[in-house]
């Protein structure tokens, strides 16, 4: 039975192979962010590990800044194979349907990155990926960005200075309702919108880690940027299942092997890259930096709490609990 078995995997390994031409196979990584950026660095990063490990057998090629497609269009391309891989932030998967991925979005649920590890790295994380089967989508990996920041063109400092002010968010409803409560109005709108959006006042803010804001030189059209680290932002990476699934099987090994060592730099160099966006705003001159004190977080951090029960069916609150339960979150602690 065993022998049967082992003859019948190495009959369709060789047919995968002979489907793959016996050529370099190629994947296209398409992304929304810049290069010079945690996931630009990381998914170039993947790239080079991928050609080493398979020696040449596999070619990743990385488009970043939404050259081949924009937020909403690269998760469609990956469902019918356009392209093979990408590395959608947490807040973009409700329109695919996998609506569990916006637990990451809750204001204020991860305290710090050991907190989110535990989550990411650990069985919630593996079970959220497997939400992705059924949508003809692998799971690989999460790769950390970092917290979020508000910016705009007056202070936010506390919940009063949000209303009446139009937000851009990215696709999820959790995020849509981060910012009704605060008193504003969200707007959807693609990453590479956003600066142009920013700068015409179409909307009057945003928030996204100091990497993204820098390097799409939002800071230039936002006059300030509190330092709120409300709300996460990271990704999932995925690939086309069907293209993943008849890859032969050394290959596969091979790119979870690069993935692992990419996973393993992504995480390593987030924080530092966000450090060094920070520095780098702050040294341009051109946006006014705060850093809201603990008690200015703290009362941010209450404004927004009605979220966590409103989305809480949203998400699941078996998912929200089990979260809570990693994270130890606390409503009334800083
Ligand atoms: C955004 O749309 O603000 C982010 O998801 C961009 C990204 O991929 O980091």
């Amino acid at each position: 039975m065993r022998i049967r078995s082992v003859v019948l995997g190495l009959l369709l390994g060789s047919l995968s192979m002979l489907a793959f031409g016996q050529k370099a196979i190629t994947i296209k990584l398409s992304h929304v962010v810049a290069a010079d950026t945690p996931k630009g660095k990381a998914s170039d990063f993947f790239a080079k590990r991928a050609a080493e490990l398979t020696k040449g057998q596999v070619k990743v090629d990385v488009y970043p800044n939404s050259q081949l497609y924009k937020d909403k269009e690269e998760m469609e391309a990956l469902q019918i194979g356009a392209v093979q891989m990408l590395a959608p932030s947490l807040a973009k998967f409700g329109p695919l349907g996998v609506r569990e991925f916006e637990v990451f979005d809750f204001p204020f649920i991860f305290d710090d990155t050991a907190d989110l590890h535990r989550v990411t790295q650990g069985p919630v994380g593996a079970s959220l990926l497997g939400k992705l089967d059924a949508k003809g989508v692998k799971g690989l990996a999460f790769w950390d960005n970092g917290f979020k920041s508000f910016s705009a063109n007056t202070p936010l400092r506390s919940a009063v200075d949000f209303k009446g002010k139009k937000f851009r968010i990215q696709s999820s409803k959790v995020l849509e309702e981060q910012i009704r409560t605060l008193g504003g109005t969200p707007q959807v709108m693609a990453f590479s919108e956003v600066y142009q959006a920013l700068r015409t006042g179409v909307v009057d803010g945003t928030e996204n880690p100091i990497s993204n804001l820098y390097s799409q030189q939002m800071h230039e059209v936002q006059k300030h940027l509190s330092i709120s680290n409300h709300g996460y932002l990271g990704y999932a990476v995925i690939v086309n299942k069907k293209f993943w699934d008849r890859l032969p099987g050394d290959i596969r090994g091979q790119l979870e092997q690069a993935m692992k060592e990419a996973t393993t730099y992504a995480n390593k160099i987030a924080q530092e890259e966000n450090d060094l966006s920070l520095e780098a705003v702050r040294k341009s001159g051109k946006t006014t930096v705060y850093v809201l004190s603990k008690e200015e977080r703290m009362a941010l951090k209450k404004a927004m709490a009605p979220v966590h029960n409103k989305m809480a069916d949203r998400v699941g609150k078996d998912l929200l609990e089990a979260i809570y339960k990693e994270t130890g979150f606390n409503a009334n602690a800083p």
